[in-house]
């Protein structure tokens, strides 16, 4: 693990006319996410980061934090949200107000370019890092170019030599701060920018999922990959149960929350069925065992733990293995606590854990068996993962 020294920007304030759609376009959906979601939710795991930085459009700043709250919020990251500029390049000398004094390195990014890798931001990253120079990811380019003038082709253009770049692009941040403070012209990139002031820039290889969404056919690209294949989704299913504790003082927690008023279950942790029958279920969606076999009873570091604490670290084990999850569903089987009391709470809880959507429903056994006579609860849970690393790299 490297010093958290490493900050985002991830530039979201274009209205995206070329797409075309009716809100701008780091808002519109695929696959029930914005492509500010998917662009950020990339970053949760990312080795070093310190800070992200939106640059939103004015009329979607508390959208933006909202978002990145939720899928970044309990990274113990610092999140920033300015509002963009006219230009993109005003869009980041806004955000670059806000760089945290220690950050060191930092990358800026486009959200337009939703699928971009967590590999791709952690080899731009060390390539700064290791060389402190500039570097960008740049892409072969697999057409035959031709140079042209009003109807005429001139002339083939040897592409061996060329390159698309991509992002994200990362930069020493005090070099890049100070770039911007005397840039003469609009660029269309930050190494362009920073190149005219004489600097060098590096370019580590890029990958096809970074490509941008700029045209909706983009978007049609985009959902055709999200969602191909089988192999790419994977459900799992998870189930627990706990007995009501004998010590009435107990407090009880579901859902990582606690439930006024009713006593606390007994367990080697906390007792949270909730939270372990989606930790269960998301283990199981990415084949990686249960929660005995991953946080077993010999482990003292789970000993009360909340499920807080199994949510974040199975999230991280998934990430591991590339996989996310999509969307998550959990019942709580028993007479008691009345979930309807605080449902929505615990679904934002649970949701900012999972990152992303947990509903929460409840059901009793009309008075049968051990769940009707009041001993303990139980839970049920589904969850939907997809596999977010290689599934996009072409
Ligand atoms: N961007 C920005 N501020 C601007 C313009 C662009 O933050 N004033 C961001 C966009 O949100 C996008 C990235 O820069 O993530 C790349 O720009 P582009 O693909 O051109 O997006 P848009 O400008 O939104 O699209 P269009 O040019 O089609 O309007
Ligand atoms: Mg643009």
């Amino acid at each position: 693990m490297t010093a958290r020294d490493l900050a985002v920007i991830v530039v979201a304030a274009g209205r995206g006319e070329r797409l075309g759609a009716n809100t701008p376009k780091a808002f519109v959906e695929i696959l029930g996410r914005s492509i500010l979601e998917h662009s950020l939710s990339v970053l949760s795991n990312l080795d070093a980061l310190a800070q992200v930085i939106v640059a939103a459009p004015a009329t979607h700043r508390e959208a933006s934090l909202d978002i990145a709250d939720s899928v970044l919020g309990q990274a113990g990251i610092r999140i920033d949200v300015v509002v963009g500029g006219e230009t993109r390049q005003q869009s980041i000398a806004n955000a670059l107000a806000v760089v945290d004094s220690a950050a060191d390195l930092v990358l800026v990014h486009d959200a337009a370019r939703a699928f971009a890798s967590q590999s791709l931001f952690a080899r731009v990253a060390s390539a700064v890092r290791e060389t402190r120079t500039a570097c960008i990811p740049a892409l072969a380019i697999a057409d035959t170019i031709k140079r042209v003038e009003g109807e005429n082709v001139l002339e083939t253009v040897d592409r061996s030599t060329l390159r698309a770049a991509q992002t994200p692009q990362g930069f020493v941040a005090s070099e890049l701060i100070a770039a911007y403070r005397v840039a003469g012209a609009d660029f269309t990139d930050d190494a362009a920018l920073m190149q005219s002031l004489g600097h060098r820039v590096l370019f580590v290889e890029g990958e096809a999922a970074a490509e941008k969404i700029t045209v909706a056919s983009d978007l049609v690209r985009a959902v055709a990959r999200l969602s191909s294949g089988g192999a790419e989704t994977r459900t799992g299913i998870g189930v627990d149960v706990h007995r009501f504790s004998a010590d009435p003082a107990k407090p009880l927690y579901l859902g990582t929350i606690e439930w006024p008023g009713v006593p606390g279950l007994d367990g080697h942790s906390d007792g949270d069925a909730v939270s372990h029958a989606i930790v269960d279920a998301l283990l199981s969606a990415a084949g990686l065992g249960d929660i005995g076999s991953n946080f077993g009873v010999d482990r003292p570091e789970f000993a009360g733990a909340n499920g807080a604490v199994f949510i974040q670290s199975t999230i991280a084990l998934l990430s591991k293995v590339g996989y996310r999850p999509v969307n998550v569903s959990v019942e709580l089987v028993g007479n008691r606590p009345k979930v309807s009391t605080q449902r929505e709470a615990t679904e934002r809880a649970l949701t900012a854990l999972v990152g992303a959507p947990v509903s929460f429903g409840a059901t009793t056994t009309d008075g049968l068996g051990f769940l009707g006579n009041d001993e303990g609860v139980a839970a049920m849970a589904s969850a939907l993962i997809i596999k977010t690393e290689a599934r996009l790299t072409s």
